[in-house]
C-alpha cells in the first residue's frame, strides 16, 4: 500500500505523528509524508518533537495569510506530488485549509482519501469559522472516517454515511499525549532540562495556563479575552502563562493587553514537550484549542473553553470542561470558582477522557490495511474476469 499523509499545521502534525510512528513499524507499506508548511515554525516545533522528517513540504506559509492563498497554493503544488507518487491512500486529519485542500486535490486525482478525526460538529457553519464547513465538506468526499468517539460517528452516520466506512479509533492526540507524557516522566535528561527552562514558574501559586487563537475571536473577542486575563491576574495566589500563537491577529492584542503584567508570561508558543510539561504543572487550563480539550482531562486538569460552541461536548457532558464564552464576567466566575472551590475543583479534575485510550493510530493502520486488502482482492478479480465493469476503486468499502 502507498499512503500519502499530508499535514501543515501544529495540531494536524501533532495528531498525525502517532501515524507516522505506527507505519514506521508496519511493513509492507511505502507511507511518505507531505507538510504544506501552512504553518513554519509552529510545524516544525512538532516534527523536532516527534523525530519526524518530511519527504515533500511544499513551504506555503506567508505573513497573514488569507485562507484563499493558502487553499490555492497548497493545491497548485500538492498535485505534481500526487500524479508523480500517485497513492492508494490519502490521509487527512481534522478541519484545516491543509486537510480540506489536500482532500479536494487528491478527489479531483480520483485518489481516496481518509479522514482522521472525523465527524466532529457544531452545527453551526460559523463556529468555529472556517473548520466546520472544512470537516463536513472533506467527510462529503472521504472513503475511510475515523471518528474519535461514538458521538462523532453517530453524526457521520446521520449524515448518511456507511456504517462500513466510519470506525471509531479514538483521538490520535491521546496516543501523541500519552508518548510525550512518558517520556517526560522517565527521561530524567528531558525533565531537568524542562525544569530548568520552566524555573520561573512560582511553585507557590496556582498556574493559570492560556492558549487562543481562533479566527472568528478576532478582534472584539481578543479584546474580551484579555480583558478576562487581566481581572484573573490580579489575584496573588495565581500565575498566568500564555505561550502566544504567532498569529498576528494575536500577538499585537495579546502583547498590547497583557505585556505590562508582573504575573503574566507572555511566551513563544513551545515544542510538545515543554506544553505537555506545562499542562501537567497547570492548575487549570483557559483556552479555545481543539486540541487542548481533549488533551486536558487525560493530566486530569478542568479546562474552561473561551468559546461559544464546541464540537467536543463529550468533555463538557462528562462534566471535565466548560464552555464560558469570550464575555469576561462569564470567563472569571468560572476560574474564580475552581480557584476558590475544592469541590467544584475535584469535581472537574477527577473525571474520565472520553476522547481515547492511546491507541488510535493502531486502530487506523489496521483499518487501512484491511480496506487496501479488499480493494485490491477486488482489482485482481476484475482484472482476471472477461467483461470489467470498470468502477473507481474508491467506490468500495
Ligand atoms: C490554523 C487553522 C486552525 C487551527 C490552527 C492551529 C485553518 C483555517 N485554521 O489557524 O483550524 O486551529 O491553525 O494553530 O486552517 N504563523 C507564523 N508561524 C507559524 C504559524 C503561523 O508566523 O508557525 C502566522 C502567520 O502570519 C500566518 C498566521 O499565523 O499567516 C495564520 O496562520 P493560519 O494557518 O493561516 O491560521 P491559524 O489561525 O494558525
Ligand atoms: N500546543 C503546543 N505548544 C503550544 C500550544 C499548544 O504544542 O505552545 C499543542 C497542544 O498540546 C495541542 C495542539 O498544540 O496538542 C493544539 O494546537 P492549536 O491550539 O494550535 O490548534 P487546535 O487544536 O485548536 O486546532
Amino acid at each position: 500500500m502507498k499512503a500519502l499523509l499530508i499535514f501543515g499545521t501544529r495540531p494536524e502534525a501533532i495528531k498525525m505523528a502517532p501515524i507516522v510512528h505506527e507505519f514506521r513499524r508496519t511493513i509492507g507499506v511505502d507511507a511518505r509524508i507531505c507538510v504544506t508548511g501552512q504553518h513554519k515554525t509552529m510545524l516544525s516545533n512538532v516534527m523536532a518533537s516527534f523525530d519526524i522528517k518530511a519527504d515533500y513540504d511544499l513551504n506555503v506559509m506567508k505573513q497573514n495569510q488569507s485562507l484563499n492563498d493558502v487553499f490555492v497554493r497548497i493545491v497548485g503544488k500538492l498535485d505534481p506530488i500526487l500524479g508523480e507518487f500517485a497513492p492508494d491512500i490519502v490521509l487527512v486529519q481534522g478541519d484545516t485549509t491543509t486537510s480540506w485542500a489536500a482532500a479536494m486535490a487528491a478527489f479531483y486525482r480520483g485518489i481516496p482519501v481518509g479522514h482522521v478525526e472525523a465527524g466532529l460538529r457544531t452545527g453551526d457553519l460559523f463556529s468555529p469559522w472556517p473548520e466546520e464547513a472544512n470537516r463536513r465538506m472533506t467527510s462529503v468526499i472521504a472513503t475511510r472516517h475515523y471518528a474519535p468517539t461514538h458521538a462523532a460517528k453517530k453524526a457521520l452516520l446521520d449524515e448518511g454515511h456507511l456504517p462500513d466506512a466510519v470506525r471509531v479509533t479514538g483521538n490520535t492526540v491521546i496516543d501523541a499525549l500519552l508518548y510525550m507524557h512518558q517520556r517526560i516522566i522517565s527521561e530524567k535528561p528531558l525533565r531537568d532540562s524542562l525544569d530548568k527552562r520552566f524555573s520561573f514558574i512560582s511553585g507557590s501559586r496556582k498556574l493559570v495556563l492560556v492558549t487562543g487563537h481562533r479566527r472568528e475571536s478576532f478582534g472584539a473577542g481578543f479584546e474580551r479575552i484579555c480583558s478576562a486575563i487581566r481581572t484573573i491576574a490580579k489575584r496573588d495566589d495565581v500565575q498566568v502563562c500564555y505561550p502566544v500563537h504567532l498569529n498576528p491577529n494575536v500577538q499585537e492584542p495579546v502583547h498590547r493587553l497583557l505585556g505590562d503584567l508582573d504575573n503574566v508570561s507572555l511566551i513563544d508558543p513551545l515544542d510538545y514537550a515543554a506544553f505537555v510539561y506545562l499542562m501537567d504543572r497547570a492548575h487549570l487550563i483557559l483556552t479555545d484549542s481543539g486540541g487542548v480539550q481533549e488533551e486536558a482531562p487525560s493530566l486530569g486538569k478542568p479546562v474552561l473553553v473561551m468559546r461559544d460552541t464546541s464540537e467536543r461536548m463529550e468533555g463538557v457532558d462528562a462534566g471535565v470542561s466548560r464552555l464560558v464564552t469570550t464575555d469576561p464576567a462569564t470567563i472569571v466566575t468560572h476560574v474564580n470558582q475552581l480557584l476558590d472551590s475544592p469541590e467544584r475543583y475535584a469535581a472537574m479534575a477527577t473525571g474520565k477522557n472520553p476522547y481515547g485510550d492511546g491507541l488510535a493510530a493502531r486502530r487506523i493502520i489496521k483499518d487501512l490495511l484491511t480496506w487496501h486488502r479488499s480493494i485490491s482482492t477486488y482489482e485482481s478479480a476484475v482484472t482476471a474476469a472477461p467483461v470489467a465493469m470498470q468502477l473507481p476503486s474508491s467506490a468500495i468499502g
